[in-house]
């Protein structure tokens, strides 16, 4: 069962750039690629829960602003210390200039 639910405008963001998504009781993290794909994260940090957001964006990695840690957020693979958990992705599509996020449960 998916649960699609509208997270920005396509031009809300930049190229390589990230911004904050609240929805319900939780924070997410929305990329737009160097290719102008899209792509959602959990918003918060897997070391010490710091917004995403509020990191840098280099290529496909987002860099904690806390303690340089670094994900690739196109699979949300932790990619070394101090950063060893991954974070959960979400899938993503367009529709009408909106990126939409499907936030559905999944085991
Ligand atoms: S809080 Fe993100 S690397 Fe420590």
């Amino acid at each position: 069962m998916s649960n699609w639910v509208q997270a920005c405008g396509v031009g809300d963001i930049d190229a390589e750039d990230v911004m904050r998504f609240d929805h319900g009781a939780k924070t997410y993290a929305i990329y737009r690629g160097p290719d102008d794909r899209f792509y959602v994260t959990d918003g918060l940090c897997t070391h010490e829960a710091v917004h995403l957001a509020d990191g840098l964006v280099i290529d496909t990695i987002v860099e904690c602003p806390k303690h340089n840690g670094r994900f690739d957020y196109t699979t949300g693979r932790a990619k070394g210390a101090p950063v060893c958990v991954d974070l959960r992705t979400y899938p993503v599509k367009l529709e009408d200039g909106k990126v939409l996020v499907d936030l559905a449960e999944r085991p």
